[in-house]
């Protein structure tokens, strides 16, 4: 898969990208991700990218020019299978979007700052708009790391134990049930007997009344 980034702010985005399992999708050829830097595509000597709102108002607004540019340039190399802005009014994002998305081939993500972006370019370009939660952040770079993060796991080949994003909390609408690793006593705190039964069934029928108890309990 192939993800195209178009942000102002392109360093927000190079920890994220840039470390653990995301990092090991690039370096084994699974995910490749480019970010694109809006700044290049600014006009005049400032290369300026936004401007005041027509009709007054506190906050600048991303220009529709540069964003044009850009967004037209990568549609030349290839074509995409969501446009997608980052935006707080957007599809709330969930397991079952992340799944869909890791479907794709090429996906194109704007990242918004200031005020947001000329709606112009959200009514002829932009085809879907998602939001990581409901509440605002200042720009939609950390969104769209979220985003990246959610769909790249996703792609076969990505995690190690090809398995386990299949289990994860909210493949199936449950709670991941509790996990626990070495030491078996910590201070006086145990690990429940039956994880160390070596008893197949049992553990797994454990883990599934402890995933609904969580499930129950969840808000
Ligand atoms: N940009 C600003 N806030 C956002 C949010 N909650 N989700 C996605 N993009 C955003």
């Amino acid at each position: 898969m192939r993800i195209d980034i178009i942000s102002a702010v392109p360093e927000l985005l190079d920890s994220p990208l840039n470390h653990s399992i995301l990092k090991r999708a690039q370096q084994k050829d699974i995910l490749e991700v480019q970010v694109h830097n809006l700044r290049e595509y600014g006009l005049g000597p400032h290369k300026q990218i936004d401007d005041y709102q027509y009709g007054g108002g506190a906050g600048m607004v991303m220009m529709v020019e540069p964003l044009d540019k850009c967004i037209t340039d990568l549609m030349a190399e290839r074509a995409y299978d969501e446009i997608i802005y980052l935006c707080p009014d957007g599809k709330l994002l969930d397991q079952p979007l992340a799944n869909k998305l890791s479907l794709s081939k090429n996906l194109m993500m704007i990242c918004g700052h200031y005020k947001g972006i000329d709606e112009r370019i959200r009514e002829h370009l932009v085809t879907m708009e998602i939001s990581i939660g409901e509440y605002v952040l200042s720009g939609g770079e950390l969104a769209a790391a979220v985003l990246v993060d959610s769909i790249g796991r996703l792609i076969p080949g990505v995690l190690n134990d090809g398995s386990s994003a299949l289990f994860d909390t909210f493949q199936d609408d449950m709670v991941a049930p509790p996990v626990y690793t070495r030491p078996e006593v910590y201070k006086d705190w145990t690990v429940p007997p039956v994880l160390l039964s070596g008893h197949d069934k049992k553990i797994e029928d454990w883990r599934y009344e402890q995933s609904e108890l969580r499930t129950k309990h969840k808000d």
